[in-house]
């Protein structure tokens, strides 16, 4: 593995620093924007998207942006295109790079993630228009009889695709296995998820020759669902997330960037405080938080 790789990763997950996820597709930003009452325009995304990575001091505690690829094509207002102007500010540029995810075959409730067509190509244009890294994003839902087996597998097998084939671009892989927080589950299931999930995914990242080494785990934290009666406790949530990263995560991945997943940023910075504070650990713990920034 080239030593870019490593460093690149080791850089991303620099102590006190996190990962700004500015990846919002065309549908979802709409949706963010719907609700300020704020039309959702090219000029509007880019102006929003220019704010943030502007913000005096913002690289003293953001490492790295993930754009979508619309962003990764415009520019600051001074003309700068964001991937330079962000580079010059001493933070690393990344990319969004599955195409979402759609409904699983025969699998009700379920979902696979697209993209894998074509994202060799895909990758290297990233690379010449300046991203270092890039995130997938697998979806995992918790319901009645689900997740199955079939939707596990074949999510950490897409994962593992599309983290191969970064490594082969130079890209380091940010790979996002996100067990849905929404729903009435307990915290105890929510860990049994994350487990199996955590469980195949490192599976198929070895079968399929990925360099630990170069990678970042972008996971949910260990909590309630959203609608369970009963929520755990901050202490409880740092406790069991820990556990489940410590029985499945290999000390050699150098970052687990949590995503915020819809809790409120007070939540999900006292869950991420609480487990630091109980460091030091085999990894860096940070984030790479969308709504909660
Ligand atoms: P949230 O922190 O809003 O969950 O977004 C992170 C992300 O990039 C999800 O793919």
């Amino acid at each position: 593995m080239s030593d870019e790789l490593k460093s690149t990763a080791k850089a991303l997950v620099a102590p006190a620093k996190g990962i700004l996820a500015a990846d919002e597709s065309s549908g979802t930003i709409k949706k963010r924007f719907d609700s300020i009452g704020v039309e959702s325009t090219e000029e509007a995304r880019r102006g929003y998207r220019d704010l943030l990575f502007t913000t005096e001091g913002a690289a003293e505690h953001i490492s790295g942006v993930i754009l979508y690829d619309e962003t990764i094509r415009q520019s600051s207002a001074d003309g700068t295109p964001f991937p330079a102007k962000l580079a010059e500010q001493g933070i690393i540029p990344g990319i969004k790079v599955d195409a979402g995810a759609k409904d699983l075959a025969s699998a009700p409730g379920e979902k696979i993630t697209e993209g894998l067509d074509g994202l060799r190509e895909r990758l290297a244009e990233y690379r010449e228009l300046g991203a270092r890294f890039t995130k997938w994003r697998a979806v995992i839902t918790i319901g009645e009889d689900i997740p199955s087996e079939y939707c596990v597998w074949t999510n950490a097998h897409a994962l593992a695709r599309f983290a191969a084939l970064s490594q082969e671009a130079g890209l380091v892989p940010i790979v996002e296995p996100e067990v849905l927080m929404d729903g009435t589950h307990t915290i105890e299931r929510s860990f049994d998820v994350t487990s199996r999930t955590l469980h195949a995914t490192f599976t198929e990242l070895r079968d399929q020759r990925v360099h630990l080494e170069g990678i970042l785990l972008k996971p949910n934290m260990v909590v309630s669902g959203y609608e369970c009666p009963t929520q755990a406790n901050v202490d409880e949530v740092a406790e069991k997330t820990l556990l489940c990263f410590q029985r499945h995560v290999p000390a050699a991945v150098p970052g687990i960037v949590f995503l915020s997943g819809g809790q409120s940023d007070e939540d999900a910075t006292a869950h991420l405080n609480a487990m630091n504070a109980r460091g030091p650990h085999a990894w860096q713990l940070s984030y790479s938080y969308g709504r909660a920034l």
